[in-house]
């Protein structure tokens, strides 16, 4: 997608073949700043800090590390470690596992020899894919929006969400919102209510950064407004990304995901969620229970960055000193909340049957 009329991806493998080039996204929307990974424990780190994040660039972070490990050392025994690094970074998002298993399935028969080679390739292979996998959820999810717009000529589709399953948190154009740029670019008017997300505020620095410089028109909402708008008729849609996808259909998303799929289920609006098929976790069989939530550092609540009037970036403290804090990362919306999973090969019910039917190849590696 665009930044200043420009075309880029959240991650690409650098002109000079070998180091992986990333958006630092801690420095949006302040500060354009690209950050270039030369080993696993810079890519490691990278996820770990959150300079890259979202679920699907997670995975391509973490294929481009392993990429980076076997450039260096593509014995046995690095191939184990640089697996173990890897997926220590982040709990909840499964394409993180997904991504690394792809990697070593590719790896193990190789010889050393044969295996840097291989890893790029593979690697640069999940980015494509990631790409197209979300042109298909564009298409699918178009035709929500289409639908919508032809009950109220003359009027803006209102979709609402939450966090950033936009291009930056993917390798190109986003889950959640791929629709909506597919049905931007073909006309269609639509306006955007973007959750600000605390505590990192991925909507407020991320997701509005994003649409901004395409041209999306879009409000930042504190995190606690959508249920009023909905109420007043002011949402036609949700559609949020997600972390994880349980067998059931049950829905791992940003924290804050769940209260609004809750306001959305008591005012008929529906509530869709883009689901990347990386993303299904087939060994999950009810999300609420078993999906790991990851908990964070209480410094995310506890302060805020942002640029003062004079451009100096600074971080502030808005809790009082010694108030205890609870960070959790992720919520499970359960599945019977969900209106559809929007994905790559159409938009399906929230349940166990559907997405196997859609996926069974997906089953296939998860009992393997
Ligand atoms: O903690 P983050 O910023 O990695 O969380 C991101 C989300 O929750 C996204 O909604 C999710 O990863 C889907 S991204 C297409």
């Amino acid at each position: 997608m665009k930044v200043d009329g420009k075309h880029f991806r959240s991650i690409w493998l650098e002109p000079d073949g070998w180091s992986v080039g990333a958006i630092d996204q801690r420095r949006l929307p302040h500060e354009f700043v690209v950050a270039r990974l030369t080993n696993v424990g810079e890519a490691a780190a990278a996820i770990r800090a959150m300079l890259v994040r979202g679920a699907p660039l997670i995975g391509a972070t973490a294929a481009y590390g392993m990429a980076l490990a076997m450039r260096e050392d593509a014995s046995d025994a690095a191939l184990a470690r640089a697996y173990e690094v890897l997926i220590a970074t982040r709990p909840t998002a499964i394409n993180l596992k997904w991504a690394l298993e792809e990697m070593r399935t590719v790896l193990r028969p190789l010889a050393p020899s044969s295996r840097g080679d291989a890893a790029y390739a593979r690697a640069d292979d999940i980015a494509e894919e990631d790409v197209a996998i979300n042109q298909g959820i564009a298409r699918h999810g178009l035709s929500l929006i289409e639908a919508i717009a032809a009950r109220k000529p003359g009027e803006p589709v209102n979709v609402l969400t939450h966090c950033n399953a936009g291009w930056l948190a993917t390798v190109d154009w986003g889950t959640a919102t791929a629709p909506i740029y597919l049905a931007h670019d073909a006309g269609i008017a639509v306006h955007v209510w973007v959750d600000e997300t605390r505590p990192r505020n991925q909507g407020a620095s991320l997701t509005a950064w994003e649409l901004g410089h395409h041209g999306v028109p879009h409000t930042v909402i504190p995190d606690n407004t959508g249920g009023h708008l909905m109420q007043h008729g002011q949402v036609d849609l949700v559609i949020v990304g997600t972390d994880r996808v349980a067998a059931n259909g049950d829905v791992c998303n940003k924290i804050g995901t769940y209260l609004k799929a809750l306001a959305a289920h008591d005012n008929g609006v529906p509530f869709h969620v883009a689901l990347p098929s990386p993303t299904i976790d087939f060994n999950v069989a009810d999300g609420v229970t078993q999906i790991p939530i990851e908990q964070r550092s209480a410094d995310e609540v506890t302060h805020m960055t942002g640029r003062t009037a004079d451009g100096r970036i600074e971080t502030v403290r808005i809790v009082p000193d010694g108030s205890p804090v609870a960070n959790y990362g992720f919520d499970v919306t359960p599945a019977r909340l969900v209106t559809g999973l929007i994905t790559e090969r159409g938009v399906l019910k929230a349940e166990r049957a559907a997405l196997a039917a859609a996926f069974p190849e997906r089953i296939a590696a998860a009992a393997e």
